[in-house]
């Protein structure tokens, strides 16, 4: 079934005390699409991606991942759940004792504890993880740590760690926050190639208006081997990107980038922006 939802959140609520971290949410995401989540510091843009891998526990609701109830699940299940998503943390989240190619490698080998079927030769592992590196154009880093490269350059290890695995869908937390325009135009580019090479979809977490025009505007062309601008005459591709703006733990907006530019809410517009 191509078309089933990979992820579904219905009526999904959390609350801490008297803070809303999660108000109502309902959103669906297909392989292939991408939904792009703004919104103020402490809406609970964070809390959306962890409760969809389970790292929260939330108080009411249906979640799904891949078809299953994330809520019902033990520990271990979720567990043998969480690694068949990527994820890409806010911190970036990292090991520093471990160099980059154990970093990325580590999916895999955590993989390997939790699904009998997925064993692999050290050379598997290896050559999964040389693939990955230059995927993000840094398989000269293999041997590095963590401390002795950019900032940019340990996000883009981050992203090769969360598609190691392949997986059919990946979320990002604010990518590109921290990074100058130029990095974080590359990194954008590399998230577009990830969804558009392999149909995964996609939950981006992002302050930048721009990364939002880049997924929403442009395709990985493979044969090209760059990014195209997403023509007038092709609808699946402009409609496969939608947009969430996230407000005290609530969904105060969802559409296109053409609705959101026209939105007169205030709140809104304050993540709508065309200069750098
Ligand atoms: N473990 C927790 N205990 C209590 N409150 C929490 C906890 N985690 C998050 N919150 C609160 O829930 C709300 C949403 O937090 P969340 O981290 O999801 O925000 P965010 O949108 O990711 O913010 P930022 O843009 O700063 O990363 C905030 O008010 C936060 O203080
Ligand atoms: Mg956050």
């Amino acid at each position: 079934m191509p078309d089933a939802p990979l992820l579904e959140f219905c009526n999904v609520n959390l609350q801490y005390e008297s803070v809303w971290a999660l108000r109502n949410i309902c959103l669906s995401l297909k392989p292939g699409e991408t939904r792009m989540i703004l919104g103020a510091a402490g809406s609970g843009k964070t809390t959306l991606l962890k409760a969809v891998l389970g790292l929260v526990a939330v108080d009411e609701g249906d979640i799904k991942l891949f078809g299953d109830d994330v809520r019902s699940m033990s520990e271990t299940q979720l567990f043998a759940l969480r690694s068949r998503a990527g994820m890409v943390f806010q911190e970036g989240g990292l090991f520093d004792s471990l160099s980059v190619g154990e970093n990325v490698g580590y999916p895999l080998l955590n993989r390997q504890t939790t699904n009998k079927n997925g064993n692999l030769t050290d050379a598997e592992v290896e050559s999964r993880v040389r693939d990955a590196l230059r995927f993000v154009e840094l398989e000269r880093a293999y041997d590095k740590f963590p401390s002795e490269i950019s900032g940019g350059m340990r996000r883009r290890v981050g992203i090769a760690r969360a598609v190691v695995t392949e997986p059919p869908l990946v979320l990002y937390d604010s990518p590109t926050a921290g990074l100058d325009p130029i990095t974080a135009n590359t990194i954008m580019a590399l998230i577009a190639k990830e969804r558009d090479v392999r149909n995964s979809a996609s939950l981006i977490v992002t302050y930048r208006f721009q990364d939002g025009e880049l997924m929403a505007g442009f395709y990985y062309d493979r044969e090209q081997k760059e990014l195209i601008p997403v023509g007038e005459e092709d609808p699946v591709r402009k409609k496969r990107t939608k947009f969430i703006v996230m407000k005290e733990g609530e969904v105060v907006f969802f559409g296109s980038l053409q609705e959101l530019e026209a939105s007169n809410d205030p709140y809104v517009k304050r993540f709508v922006k065309h200069e750098e």
